[in-house]
């Protein structure tokens, strides 16, 4: 894929725990990671993926450019959860004179807010034309996918990196830009199977059908749920609460206390993803969800893919972001790497993206 200098961009996945920068050179021997780095958030910068704190964030994304010496500017972002409403929807044929007027139009009966206050998009599913050029079959649907995003939550995006000098050329959304990290890496993947992303504050699953998204969703489940979880029963502040949650402080009076909270909580990340592929099940009886696919910084938790694999019955990996780039191994330290990975996952796939590649 030969992409032009200048139209490259940087991929920040800003998360409300955490900022993740990857960056990507294109060479003919394939992908390169040029630049990958993260930098942490005080827990209440943002909430939910709304921004509380825009000078603390852009600040921390200044640092990351700065420790990683970073020069392009230009930069790929994306949002995700209960401002961004991702649907598939069928148009019925013969739209194409108004198919603007047409999506629109049935925008407003899928979206939960005013239309007004939502940045529209949409990608057509279904080819224009035939290959053979003899124009759609008569009476065919069309596929379309819509994405509606608020406009205060873009418009807050789009603040925060010009606060942090940087323009937002590409703004997507986490469940396609770990779609496109996935694809990047694993183009021989067939059938049906499930990306699920688990971050701080936001669970996302995206069911994937060669190449396409079937269903997306986000909840608001996470590995901050532990965190405050601890924070509460143990007493502890936050920094104290994630260290003893990752095992970096040893507890032993409170050890039973501390694995019922992971068991609570990793069991009801367990539930809601089989909600998901219960609802799928239902939606379209002929497939069959092959895989599902962990990514995100709480996906780590000791036992949680043996676990999701036993009440899924579905097998579960770890899905690596970088196992198809080209790593420089006096740059980039192999070890750090591999422990990052799953938590790369959506950057990679916003580097992936270009200015004008739609
Ligand atoms: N080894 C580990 N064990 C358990 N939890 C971990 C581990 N490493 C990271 N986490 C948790 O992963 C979460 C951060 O993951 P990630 O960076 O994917 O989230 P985020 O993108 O910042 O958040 P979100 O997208 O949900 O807003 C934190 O809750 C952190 O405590
Ligand atoms: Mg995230």
């Amino acid at each position: 894929m030969a992409i032009p200098k200048k139209n490259q961009l940087v991929g920040l996945d800003v998360g409300s725990h955490s900022i993740k920068l990857a960056e990507i050179d294109h060479s003919k021997r394939g992908p390169i990671l040029k630049s990958f780095g993260v930098v942490g958030l005080p827990p209440d910068a943002i909430v939910e993926g709304s921004i509380k704190e825009m000078g603390i964030v852009a600040s921390a994304i200044k640092n990351l450019y700065k420790n990683l010496e970073v020069k392009n500017r230009k930069v790929a972002t994306s949002i995700s959860g209960y401002s961004v409403i991702v649907k598939k929807i069928d148009l019925p044929p013969k739209q194409d004179a108004d198919l603007e007027a047409t999506i629109q139009e049935k925008a407003e009966q899928y979206i939960p807010f005013d239309i007004n206050d939502v940045n529209l998009d949409y990608d057509l599913l279904t080819p224009e034309t035939t290959p053979e050029g003899g124009g759609e079959a008569a009476g065919e649907t069309k596929e379309v996918m819509l994405v509606a995003a608020k406009k205060d939550m873009v418009d807050e995006y789009v603040s925060l990196l010009q606060l942090a000098g940087l323009s937002p050329m590409v703004l997507d959304v986490d469940a396609f830009a770990l779609q496109n990290a996935f694809e990047m890496n694993s183009p021989e993947q067939q059938g049906c199977y499930a990306l699920v992303n688990i971050g701080a504050e936001e669970l996302g699953i995206n069911a994937v059908k060669s190449g396409v998204s079937m269903f997306t969703r986000d909840s608001s489940y996470g590995g901050a749920q532990i965190t405050e979880a601890i924070m509460k029963e143990l007493k502890v502040g936050f920094e104290e609460a994630e260290r003893i949650k990752l095992g970096g402080i040893k507890v032993e009076k409170e050890k039973a206390i501390l694995e019922e909270i992971f068991t609570s909580v990793v069991s009801s990340w367990a539930q809601e993803i089989k909600r998901a592929l219960d609802f799928l099940a239902t939606t379209y009886p002929d497939e069959t969800i092959e895989r599902i696919f962990l990514s995100g910084g709480s996906c780590r938790i000791p036992g949680f893919q043996k676990y999701l694999e036993v009440e899924t019955g579905i097998p579960v990996e770890l899905f690596n972001p970088f196992s198809n780039l080209i790593v420089n191994e006096k740059r980039f330290d192999a070890k750090y790497l591999s422990y990052m990975a799953p938590q790369a996952a959506v950057a990679v796939g916003l580097a992936l993206r270009s200015i004008g590649d739609k």
